[in-house]
């Protein structure tokens, strides 16, 4: 199985301009590596002008009358693969429920995307993939770690890798070039969720580098 690098930019950048320019540095950068999948997943807004692999959120219902939302189908017709769901940005700040989350993940899969769901802990993983049988891909992302720069012991992270009983799971929270590779190598994981560190090309391909030596 390939490692997947999932960069997640959130709200960034604020043009098209300067998104085409990261992806272009990036798509450089990472034309010789090898056993890994890179996804990239922007704001909505850019992903039809980047042909993005990835987003980072969709809505539950197919269509209809849901002011502001995106649907699963709509980023399937832009060539999107993968989904981010439950981010706990979006717990916290559009208290998105595990109720909510699950029934993202069906639409997800129904339309035949990948979902990639985002937990802190074992309760959340349980109740949002309540009824699911299908494959889904785990990032465990402890909520002290993200985007605070205080990275997850490996052992800690270790350990919650081994109670998570699925086949592909990412870390992600405070991910650099330093610390990247011990997640995988050390900790056991199949891949990485990345935000800060995905918006400064340089550091970004460095952390592939450093998954690469691993
Ligand atoms: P971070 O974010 O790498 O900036 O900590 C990770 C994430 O939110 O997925």
């Amino acid at each position: 199985m390939k490692y997947l690098i999932v960069a997640n930019w959130k709200m960034n950048p604020d043009t098209l301009g300067e998104a085409k320019k990261l992806l272009n540095s990036v798509e450089k950068g990472i034309k010789n590596v090898k056993d890994m999948e890179v996804v990239i997943c922007p704001p909505f807004v850019f992903i039809p002008s980047l042909k993005a692999n990835g987003a980072q959120d969709c809505f539950w219902e197919e269509k209809g009358a849901f002011t502001g939302e995106i649907s699963p189908k709509m980023l399937k017709n832009s060539e999107v693969k993968y989904v981010i769901l439950g981010h706990s940005e979006r717990r916290r700040y559009l208290r998105e429920t595990d109720e909510m989350v699950n029934k993202k993940i069906k639409a997800v899969i129904v339309c035949g995307l990948k979902p990639i769901l985002c937990i802190a802990n074992l309760i959340q993983l349980r109740k949002s993939l309540k009824g699911i049988s299908e494959k889904v891909i785990i990032a465990y992302e402890p909520v002290f770690a993200i985007g605070t720069g205080k990275s997850c012991s490996i052992g800690q992270a270790k350990k919650m890798r081994n109670k998570i009983k699925y086949p592909q799971v990412l870390y992600g929270g405070s991910v650099n070039s330093q610390n990247a590779g011990d997640y995988i190598s050390q900790a056991g994981f199949q891949g990485l969720l990345i935000g800060g560190v995905s918006l400064n090309p340089q550091e970004f391909l460095k952390t592939i580098k450093n998954i690469e030596k691993t």
